[in-house]
């Protein structure tokens, strides 16, 4: 790997607002960077907003507004978003800055004075919302096949780079360096697109059609093409030719893209680079879409996903890391708020954010809040060791190659092995003798030691959550140190401070109710016994507190057809109010007065506005519930067993 490392998203139209597809290719690229960081680079980040052209000009005319101050608007939110996101950028470029503009048209008439721009008369096809000319093979049943629109027709003068004169070279580029495109079907794509002969390209657009872009330096009549603009802002950012940045960080260029920009980051710009003699960059990194419920976000669909909408639901770091735990890199994902929501439960809640907790409590209960020292590692250790320091590598490879749904994969595999080493090595059932206490020592250690390694990992993707998780692991602040994410460096005597919870476990939103519920229904009807990978052990079976309790009263809660919210007297000093998914089946007054069976020791959630604190049993009758009565003679409070 380079120890220096530029690291560019593309910059976004402001002629929409920001969304969940600007979000994720900003938070991949941010994450990329901070994993670069930590394995030592030096590193470089850089978006901005993309502000001239003819789509951006009809856009600002819609909303009756000047170009200029509309661009500064939606400008302006996407660069409010980004902080919002934790996205931490070096540098903010818009193209309507003057020193992008000055550098667009230095290097337009050092092309142009090398003979290899030209004016011409030509007609063609233009897709707005694309930018550019189509071929008419590209076009399905007369339209963009992105945008599903047709193109317009024009017939005018314009000017031309003669990017034909590039085919070999580029095509003999993509052949030698196999690593130029990740993923390499992306490589494929471009290889495939080269067999056919390379046109010229228009770079301008006569100033009687569009005003809203750069002028031609040799020529006022017409404004520059906004693709050869925008692309331009990757150099002109580092103060090309010879600004301190371009020096240290050209060509160490990585381009972060959407699939639907390939062709002109694939094709267009190494052309240009090589035409006005710029190295041209190492390695173009090429992600799929996100769609929604099958379908293109789209505003007439009416199904664009609002970044921020999102964060408030997951939470930031809990949506950066569905973003890239769940979209295999390259590939399109669907997006959907279930979908989120039973990852976050999945990885975050039950099994990295359980094994942080339970490790911690453990501890600190048992050796006066503090780290405990560890014993003589045993096999289960030595085990555990080896899988982090294989893992670890394993992690580290996989993001090298931009597999970041790999890495996050393997590190829910690592925190999964660590809750099973607790599992098998059973630690509660070591704190009461004092010949135990060694081991467990041992054991918490251990536990605490793979938890910290995991926070390491997971810094780059989530770093308020993971700062939040090193204070709890009495580590301070600091990002840890890549080096020393190996087993044993924990300080034992550490001061574990009372943690705060990082993942309470969350519920799926009104509208995915459905989904849940039938989804349960499916589970429900498989009525083989469990295979035997799903047995659990008595000790696990006993961590739950099963009691009977007599429901005092029961109101529907609002804004639900399917939820009550009981009060239940269980023996205690007050009554508990419990919420429950029953409303189809009961009303209140039927639930009222009858003796049922709650499960009391689960952890209190909020559904929809209403405390839930425990949970009242049913048996599920093909989808319908039924109420688990206990006798009558027996009094609220007491232990089932
Ligand atoms: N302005 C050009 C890029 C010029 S770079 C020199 C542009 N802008 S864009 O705003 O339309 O798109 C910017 C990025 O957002 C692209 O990488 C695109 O792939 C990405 N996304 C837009 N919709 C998306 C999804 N639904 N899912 C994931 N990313 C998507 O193109």
């Amino acid at each position: 790997m380079n120890d220096v490392f530029y690291i560019t998203t593309p910059i976004y139209y402001v002629n929409s607002h920001p969304h969940i597809g600007h979000a994720y290719t900003t938070i991949a690229t941010d994450v990329l960077t901070r994993y670069m960081k930590l394995f030592g680079a030096e590193t470089y980040f850089l978006t901005g907003t993309d502000e001239h052209g003819q789509k951006i000009a009809e856009s600002a005319a819609n909303s009756g507004i000047e170009p200029q101050e509309f661009v500064d608007k939606i400008s302006q939110e996407f660069r409010e978003l980004w902080p919002h996101l934790h996205i931490e950028h070096d540098q903010f470029i818009r193209t309507t800055d003057s020193k992008h503009k000055a550098c667009v048209q230095q290097i337009l008439q050092k092309i142009y004075d090398q003979g290899e721009i030209y004016l011409k008369e030509y007609e063609g096809l233009y897709c707005i919302g694309c930018e550019r000319f189509l071929d008419e093979a590209e076009l399905e049943n007369g339209n963009c096949p992105d945008h599903q629109t047709p193109p317009e027709f024009y017939k005018e003068q314009n000017y031309f780079f003669r990017m034909s004169s590039y085919q070999e070279w580029l095509a003999e580029e993509l052949k030698q360096n196999e690593n130029w495109v990740y993923p390499g079907r992306y490589r494929n794509e471009l290889i495939q697109l080269l067999k056919d002969p390379l046109q010229d390209l228009c770079i301008s657009r006569p100033k009687s059609r569009l005003k809203w872009g750069i002028e031609m330096p040799f020529d006022n009549n017409f404004v520059t093409y906004v693709w050869f603009d925008a692309l331009l802002n990757y150099a002109s950012a580092l103060d090309w030719p010879d600004g301190e940045k371009f020096k240290k960080f050209w060509p160490h260029v990585h381009h972060t893209i959407g699939k639907d920009i390939l062709k002109t980051h694939g094709i267009y710009w190494p052309c240009m680079l090589k035409a006005a003699g710029i190295p041209v960059f190492k390695k173009l990194v090429v992600h799929g879409h996100w769609v929604v419920g099958g379908s293109k976000m789209s505003k007439s669909l009416g199904n664009v996903v609002d970044p921020l909408t999102m964060k408030d639901q997951l939470g930031v770091d809990a949506l950066r890391y569905f973003l890239l735990r769940d979209m295999s890199f390259g590939e399109d994902s669907n997006f959907t708020e279930e979908l989120a929501v039973t990852r976050y439960n999945g990885d975050l809640a039950n099994n990295f954010g359980n094994l942080m907790n339970r490790s911690i409590s453990m501890s600190r209960k048992n050796f006066q809040g503090c780290v405990p020292p560890s014993g003589k590692a045993g096999e289960q250790e030595k085990e555990l060791h080896e899988s982090f320091a294989k893992g670890v590598q394993k992690f580290r490879e996989y993001i090298v190659k931009f597999q970041p749904h790999r890495a996050l994969e393997h590190v829910a595999l690592l925190s999964s092995k660590v809750n099973k080493y607790i599992d098998t090595c059973k630690p509660w059932t070591l704190t009461k003798e004092e010949k135990d206490r060694e081991r467990l020592g041992t054991v918490l250690y251990t536990a605490l030691d793979m938890t910290r390694i995991i926070v390491g990992l997971l810094d780059p993707v989530m770093p308020k959550k993971m700062c939040e998780a090193r204070k709890n692991l009495g580590l301070g602040e600091e990002i840890l140190p890549f080096s020393s994410l190996s087993p044993g460096l924990l300080m034992p005597g550490t001061e574990l401070p009372k943690p705060s919870p990082l993942f309470p476990k969350m519920q799926v939103s009104h509208a995915d109710e459905e989904n849940v519920k039938n989804q349960k229904q499916e589970k429900s009807s498989n009525n083989s016994a469990p295979e035997e990978n799903e047995w659990i052990a008595i000790d696990e079976f006993q961590k739950m507190e099963l009691k009977v309790g007599r429901i005092k009263s029961c109101r529907k809660v609002e804004k639900s057809n399917k939820l009550l919210c009981s009060e239940v007297d269980l023996g205690e000093t007050r009554l508990r109010s419990i919420v429950s998914g029953a409303a189809e089946f009961y009303t209140p007054e039927e639930m009222t007065g009858r003796q049922v069976l709650v499960v009391t020791n689960l952890k209190p959630v909020k559904l929809m506005g209403y405390i839930s604190e425990g949970m009242i049993l049913f048996s599920d009758d093909n989808g319908k519930l039924v109420l688990i009565e206990a006798p009558e003679h027996v009094n609220p409070g007491v232990i089932v067993r």
